[in-house]
C-alpha cells in the first residue's frame, strides 16, 4: 500500500459514520454525509475514484448515493454522465435488472440508447456490499453495449463478498471494512 492509498483509507474511514440499525434492525448503516460535508475529502475521492482508467465515454451513476460521485468523476474525466435509475424513473425506452440487496430487493434501469456502441465506461457507486446493485449495473452497461472498463466505489464490505460476484469486472474500492 502507498502511503498515499493510506492516507485516502484513513481519511475516508474517519468521515464515514456508522449508523446502528438503520434501516433496519441488526444492518450497520455505512453514512456517506460526513465525507461530503467535508470539501477535500470529497474531492480527494473523486479524484481517486476516476484516476488512472485511461479515456473513458461514459461515468454510469447508481441512484441515489452513487450519483453524488459519479456526476463529479464524470466531469473530472470529461466524460459523460449516465444514470442507473431505480424502475420506473426514466423516461424513454430501457433496459432493466431485478437483484437481492443486503436488505430487501431492487429493480435498476438504463435508458437502451445511453451507450454508443464500444463505450468505455466505468461505473461508479457509494458502496459494494453483496454486489447484487453492482452486477446489474455492470450487465445493464453491456446490454446497451458499454465496455466496462471498472467499477469504483469508495467502500468495500468485505465480509459480505460482493467482489466474488464481480469477478469479470475490474473492481477499485477506495477502502475496504
Ligand atoms: C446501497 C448502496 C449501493 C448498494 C450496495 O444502495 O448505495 O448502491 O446498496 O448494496 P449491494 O452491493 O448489496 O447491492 P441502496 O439501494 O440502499 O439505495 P440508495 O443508494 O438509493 O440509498
Ligand atoms: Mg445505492
Amino acid at each position: 500500500m502507498t502511503p498515499e492509498t493510506s492516507d485516502l483509507k484513513a481519511l475516508i474511514e474517519k468521515r464515514v459514520r456508522d449508523v446502528a440499525d438503520f434501516p433496519e434492525p441488526g444492518v450497520v448503516f455505512k453514512d456517506i454525509t460526513p465525507l461530503l460535508g467535508d470539501v477535500d475529502a470529497f474531492r480527494a475521492v473523486v479524484d481517486a475514484l476516476g484516476d488512472g482508467y485511461g479515456p473513458i465515454d461514459a461515468v454510469a451513476g447508481l441512484e441515489a448515493r452513487g450519483f453524488v460521485f459519479a456526476a463529479p468523476v464524470a466531469l473530472a474525466l470529461g466524460a459523460a454522465f449516465v444514470p442507473i435509475r431505480k424502475v420506473g424513473k426514466l423516461p424513454a425506452r430501457t433496459l432493466r435488472r431485478t437483484y437481492d440487496l443486503e436488505y430487501g430487493s431492487a429493480t435498476v434501469e438504463v435508458h437502451a440508447d445511453a451507450f454508443t456502441p464500444g463505450a468505455r465506461v466505468l461505473i461508479v457507486d457509494d458502496v459494494l456490499a453483496t454486489g447484487g446493485t453492482a452486477r446489474a449495473a455492470a450487465d445493464l452497461v453491456r446490454e446497451a453495449g458499454g465496455t466496462v472498463v471498472g467499477f469504483s466505489v469508495v467502500m468495500e464490505l468485505a465480509f459480505l463478498n460482493g467482489r466474488d460476484r464481480l469477478t469479470d469486472v475490474p473492481l477499485r474500492a477506495l477502502t475496504t471494512v
